[in-house]
């Protein structure tokens, strides 16, 4: 017969014996001396010893802080690979450096920006920035042409796919925590950017060495438009200020960091919970800076209008919807000027 049919000896409910009172356990109970809790071995390990507890909200709450009180945070760990990003910029840097009929073939204009530019916005006699630029679309595939990306260095075109192609997957997670963390659906802030469909663009900024860096502005004050920008900065060369109060913080850039800033458009979504920063850039006269700035954001054609969910008598909407393409076209007219634009858009009380 199988022996896992029944119990060999009568059970006994251990809860009946410690309540009957009694003062020492039954034999059965008693286990050899080493099997016995020594208090040895519980001394040794030290009763402060104990395994991890981990918090899972702990990275979501100091991006929650960063969005809130700085508009602007380093990422490190972020997936993206070092080497990547590291070509990426050299092959920029070689582009640059390429002779200038080369990359006049690409010479940009203010009806679409692409290609190779040297200032933003089209007032006449407007005073200009000490800086460069190339300017690519990446999503949606419609507006993508890599015949419009420059051909040399050879590997250009190849390192761009690349590097953009991670970069959307790593904007993907950031709007999923950003989402999470003004309390919408996890899926919220990449729906309201298109889905499958958001707009992706790069920007290149070439800072040349300025032989007066103290009368001049690598980028004049600026928030950024769009969603979501992730700038690969230059290695070793600082030049990024992030305005603070009334202060200008210049950005010490963590090794193999992308520098993450909350653009227009995420105001306008968190209905100003999360706010764009003002930003420039400062140049030198020793050394040229090369930065990659990788816009995320809402397709072009979608209105854009703060999240219902964060809409109450309280706090009302403070912005009227518009689309990506409509807002965009004051910063390719006027150029950089602070935070002047998604001000003057505050719908009237
Ligand atoms: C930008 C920008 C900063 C930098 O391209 O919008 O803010 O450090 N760039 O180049
Ligand atoms: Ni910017």
């Amino acid at each position: 017969m199988n022996c896992l049919q029944s119990w060999p000896e009568p059970i006994v409910r251990v809860q009946s014996l410690s309540d009957s009172g009694i003062r020492a356990i039954p034999k059965r109970y008693v286990k050899g001396p080493s099997d016995r809790p020594s208090p040895l071995v519980e001394s040794s390990a030290g009763s402060d010893v104990q395994i991890p507890v981990i918090d899972l909200q702990k990275t979501l709450d100091s991006i929650a802080t960063a969005c809130r009180e700085w508009g602007f945070f380093q990422v490190v760990n972020h997936g993206v690979s070092h080497e990547l990003m590291a070509r990426t910029r050299e092959v920029w840097r070689e582009f640059f450096h390429l002779p200038l009929e080369e990359k006049q073939q690409y010479a940009n204009s203010p009806s679409t920006y692409e290609g190779y530019g040297s200032r933003l916005g089209v007032e006449k006699g407007a005073k200009l920035d000490w800086s460069d630029y190339f300017f690519l679309h990446y999503l949606p595939t419609s507006l993508r042409d890599q015949n419009k990306w420059p051909k040399l260095p050879s590997s250009c075109r190849e390192l761009v796919g690349k590097y953009n192609e991670e970069l959307v997957k790593l904007c993907g997670k950031l709007t999923k925590i950003l989402s999470l963390n003004l309390g919408l659906k996890e899926e919220y802030l990449q729906q309201a950017f298109g889905g499958e469909e958001v707009g992706a663009c790069l920007r290149i900024n070439f800072y040349p060495k300025c032989p007066q860096p103290d009368l001049t502005l690598g980028l004049s004050s600026h928030s950024d438009p769009g969603g979501m920008t992730l700038l690969l900065p230059d290695e070793n060369v600082a030049g990024l200020q992030v305005r603070r109060a009334r202060k200008w913080i210049t950005v010490k850039p963590v090794p193999n960091a992308f520098i993450v800033n909350i653009g227009d458009q995420i105001q306008v979504l968190s209905n100003a919970r999360y706010r764009s920063v003002e930003h420039r850039v400062i140049v030198n006269s020793v050394k040229e800076r090369v930065s990659l700035a990788f816009f995320y954001n809402p397709r072009g054609d979608l209105l854009v209008q703060p999240a219902p969910e964060l809409v109450a008598e309280d706090s009302p909407a403070l912005y009227s919807p518009m689309t990506y393409n409509e807002y965009r076209v004051f910063i390719r007219t006027r150029g950089p000027c602070g935070k002047s634009q998604v001000e003057s858009l505050k719908s009237p009380k």
